[in-house]
């Protein structure tokens, strides 16, 4: 065999000490399939005598992660996380002293892609991260090189596989949403801090990735509008099940005649399509081109085992000698995108109004509909209780969202609407 592939790992969590797991476990594979031995020359972590699982006694230990840029290496495989500080800084580094990167962190990619392709191509070395997106489903590959000869009008999917843990939960056991996360922390499929899986900033990182692959662009995280599941109540999970939907939270980044959207946010799903059936803490993602159709793409987006399955895939590429540009194209070639005003999109949605159960009510809600062009397709309320707050869900044709969110400011204001309606899109065209 030729010479071994020399790799340093910068942190040893979850995905690091998988990865070493794999690297020692199923060396003799990976060597087979690289070509020639993966070796591991250096590790590095914040706390030295920390037991993690896997024995790193015989690699060399940087006690600062930027020093492993400095180690005799071919490539610096960053598990330590976060869109700036010690991440940030080892990867520049490393690119810079001519070194591979393999990364994971979905964070650092969006919110620095551009500039760290750029630095890459600049120093003849490949930028990877498979693992990055949806863990252990092989979409980056996917989408960037199994897909390349088709022009891509839409990449979507579920994202975030705590968030549909948690939908999933609540639809099964008819539980509110914060009961539900507090069981998704008890069993470790959700952070003591949440934000960033439950508000949609996750699937952001990871949307905003996919679009520039799919599209040819700039990653601009900034532009990623943003919502999680927070609001959602189990009420609205059973309404959706009374209209034929399941909720999703979604990533999805359309390309219209050249302008981007790309959002996250919880969406009605119809119950019988792929992405309807994807539960508890898988994710799925469905690419759109114009040759291939919609293939869809399944299985666990996190968790130590997928994750650093996806890491290992991505050193094996470069031990093999296979380096693909960052986002698929010559950084100085990805354009800067150019936005769609979300308000012209034109959508079905869902709607949840409290309101006292009055008469006149539905005639008031039904008026300023008609005036901010939003025609109802259907309509449910549960029960009678003159008098007291009621839930009322109605589903629209197709609407502007600019429309219809005017359409709930003005709702608010009626007197009879208890609470801020809440409006949840609808996506047939999956
Ligand atoms: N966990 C998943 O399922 C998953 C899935 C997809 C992608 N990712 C991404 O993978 C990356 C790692 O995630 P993880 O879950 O493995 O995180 P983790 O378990 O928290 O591990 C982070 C590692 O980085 C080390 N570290 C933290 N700050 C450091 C610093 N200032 N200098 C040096 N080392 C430092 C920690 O050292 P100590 O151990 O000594 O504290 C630890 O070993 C992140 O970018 C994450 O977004 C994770």
């Amino acid at each position: 065999m030729t010479e071994p592939f020399r790799v340093a790992i910068a942190g040893l969590g979850t995905v690091g000490a998988g990865v070493v797991e794999i690297l020692q476990s199923n060396a003799a594979q990976v060597a087979m399939r690289a070509g020639r031995p993966v070796e591991i020359v250096a590790v590095n972590a914040r706390d030295k005598a920390k037991e993690r699982g896997v024995d790193v006694s015989a690699y060399e230990w940087v006690d600062d992660a930027a020093g492993l840029a400095g180690v005799e290496a071919d490539a610096v495989i960053e598990l330590i996380g976060g869109s700036d500080g010690p991440a940030y800084d080892l990867v520049k580094a490393a690119l810079a002293g001519g070194k591979h990167v393999v990364s994971a962190n979905k964070a650092l990619l969006a919110h620095h892609g551009t500039e760290l392709a750029t630095l890459a191509e600049g120093h003849g070395v490949s930028l990877n991260y498979e693992a990055a997106v949806a863990g252990g489903i092989p979409i980056i590959k996917a989408a960037r090189e199994g897909l390349a000869g088709n022009k891509m009008s839409a990449v979507y999917g579920i994202l975030n596989g705590t968030s549909n843990f948690i939908l999933t939960k609540m639809r099964e056991s008819g539980r509110d949403f914060d009961d539900v996360l507090k069981e998704a922390q008890d069993l470790g499929y959700a952070e003591a801090d949440p934000t960033f899986d439950v508000d949609g900033v996750d699937a952001g990182h990871k949307i905003c990735l996919l679009a520039s692959i799919a599209f040819g662009v700039q990653p601009e995280f900034n532009k990623v509008r943003m919502r999680g599941i927070r609001e959602v109540t189990s009420a609205d999970i059973n309404f959706a099940a009374e209209f034929g939907y399941r909720i999703k939270l979604l990533g999805i980044a359309k390309d219209r005649d050249g302008l981007i959207n790309i959002t996250v946010e919880p969406c009605l799903v119809p119950e019988a399509t792929p992405l309807g059936t994807v539960e508890n803490a898988y994710n799925a993602v469905v690419v759109k081109g114009d040759f291939v159709d919609t293939p869809l793409l399944t299985g666990l987006g996190a968790g130590r085992g997928p994750t650093a399955s996806a890491v290992v895939a991505d050193i094996i590429d470069l031990a093999r000698g296979l380096h693909v540009p960052t986002f698929g194209i010559p950084a100085k070639a990805l354009k800067k995108p150019d936005f769609i005003d979300p308000a012209t999109i034109k959508q079905h949605y869902y709607l949840r109004l409290t309101v006292t159960d009055q008469p006149g009510v539905i005639a008031d809600v039904s008026a300023i509909l008609r005036d901010h062009d939003a025609s109802i397709e259907s309509m449910v309320q549960h029960g009678r209780d003159p008098g007291q707050p009621v839930s009322v869900v109605l589903v629209t044709h197709d609407v502007k969202r600019g429309d219809i969110e005017a359409a709930c400011e003005e709702i608010s204001k009626l007197k009879s609407c208890l609470e801020k309606p809440y409006l949840m899109r609808i996506e047939h065209q999956l």
